[in-house]
């Protein structure tokens, strides 16, 4: 491990905003140079968070360049593509100029990604509710927000019960998680020889091909909804996707008010999918459930603990969650909290992407969940654990779990601007 115990918090955070400032490309923060050089949704969500205290005029460029890239049906892609840098998947795989709700002049890929933006916009308003255009940024934004979220609910319930599926596992946002090794497995056998040598972590068998083949098969429909709904062998009700879309409900609700807006529907929205997580993934735990296969897939992950993101969710289950959180299925077992996938299950990968490192994005979410429901323990412990892993090993991708050593790329955007987000916190909470 690179041992940097001379670095601390202010220059932490100077090293975290050099960062920053060297993936701006001028419109967007790329997640990391090189392997990542276009602007990714999710990451850029982050991106805005961390820079909601320090830069919140560049954390609205960020997101509102993003939502250049939405498409007519209000779907936010997982990939805005800026520049022509060279990236697999690209745009002559994706091909969404050839798709009419696609937006014009502009490439995207045609999958999304958790719907973090409602939550980072409300971060930034509450951090910076005094800067003079925060309010006029909120108004333009928040219709398009409601529209990624009627999305979600018209375009993406596949099992009709309130939730939102993911179609591809690039969705997640946690691509190579072994919560999606049962729904590959059962897809056809593949070849295009896809192979990325910078990748060396991911994950070694045919998967990548077959991710390849799913965003093919949903290009070729035309990106239309009506195959996803009775063709498209991928579907998946995340509990993490689906918590992060409540969370982002629940905030717009916050800021309906400042966008002279009504909160009811987005606060029955919140309400139908608080149900459904409880009524279709709850089994002990929080699990995915593969709608194609019609039950759980049985392998708990970080991402097993997102629905503690409900803010009305009741005393008993959080406890029952946090106690398997802390247990050593999970951070109780490791240094440094908390791995992405349970430590005890066959799939299990310290080093591997997504299968067992720990990430700071999961960190964050689980320490603001911590915080939401007055936990301020498990709060502080994932706080000064993730601090403590960036100011060892620096902005990596993700760590290992036992150790703490970086995996993954370097100066990635999402781990140097959450960190400004917690070292702000830390004096400012
Ligand atoms: C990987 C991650 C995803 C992230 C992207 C860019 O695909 O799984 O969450 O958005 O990289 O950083």
């Amino acid at each position: 491990m690179e041992a940097r115990p001379g670095v601390d918090d202010a220059a932490l955070g100077r090293e975290a905003q050099a960062v920053l400032d060297a993936n701006w490309t001028g419109s967007a923060t790329v997640p990391a140079p090189g392997l990542y050089p276009h602007q990714w949704s999710l990451d850029s969500a982050y991106v805005a968070i961390g820079l909601a205290r320090g830069n919140p005029e560049r954390a609205r460029a960020e997101l509102a360049n993003l939502f250049r890239g939405q498409w007519r049906t209000g779907m936010v892609p997982h990939i805005v593509f800026h520049s022509t840098a060279n990236y697999f998947p690209g745009p002559p795989v994706w091909r969404s100029h050839e798709c009419a709700d696609a937006p014009n002049g502009l490439a995207t890929s045609g999958l999304t990604q958790p719907p973090l933006q409602a939550l980072a916009v409300w971060w930034l308003w509450r951090h910076a509710a005094a800067d003079p255009q925060a309010r006029a940024f909120v108004r333009h934004v928040y219709p398009l927000l409601l529209a990624q979220h009627r999305y979600l609910e018209t375009a993406r319930d596949l099992g009709g019960d309130g939730l939102a599926a993911i179609v591809h596992p690039w969705e997640s946002g946690m691509d190579d998680s072994p919560a999606w090794d049962p729904p590959l497995d059962a897809l056809p056998t593949v070849r295009y020889a896809y192979h990325r040598e910078e990748l060396p972590d991911r994950h070694p068998d045919n998967h990548h091909d077959r991710y390849v083949w799913l965003a093919l098969r949903y290009r070729d429909s035309g990106y239309s909804a009506a195959y996803l709904r009775q063709e498209h062998p991928f579907a998946i009700e995340d509990p993490l996707f689906n918590a992060i879309w409540l969370a982002s409900c629940e905030a717009l609700a916050e800021l309906a008010p400042v966008a002279g807006a009504d909160p009811r529907g987005v606060l029955e929205t919140a309400e139908r999918i608080r149900w459904a997580l409880t009524a279709r993934l709850w089994d002990g735990l929080f699990y995915a459930r593969d709608l194609r296969a019609g039950r759980l897939i049985p392998v708990a992950t970080v991402g097993s603990f997102g629905p503690l993101l409900d803010p009305r969710m009741p005393v008993d289950r959080v406890a029952a969650l946090v106690g398997v959180l802390e247990s050593v299925r999970f951070m109780g077992a490791t240094g440094y909290p908390v791995p992405s996938c349970e430590i005890r299950a066959a799939e299990f990968d310290r080093a591997r992407y997504w299968r067992g490192p720990s990430w700071v994005n999961t960190n964050w979410l689980l320490r603001h969940a911590a915080a939401t429901h007055q936990l301020t323990d498990l709060a502080h412990a994932l706080e000064a654990c993730t601090l403590r892993l960036v100011r060892q090993a620096g902005f990596r991708e993700c760590f290992d779990p036992f150790d703490g050593s970086g995996r993954g790329c370097r100066d990635f955007s999402w781990s140097a601007a959450l960190t400004l987000d917690l070292l702000a916190d830390s004096v400012d909470p």
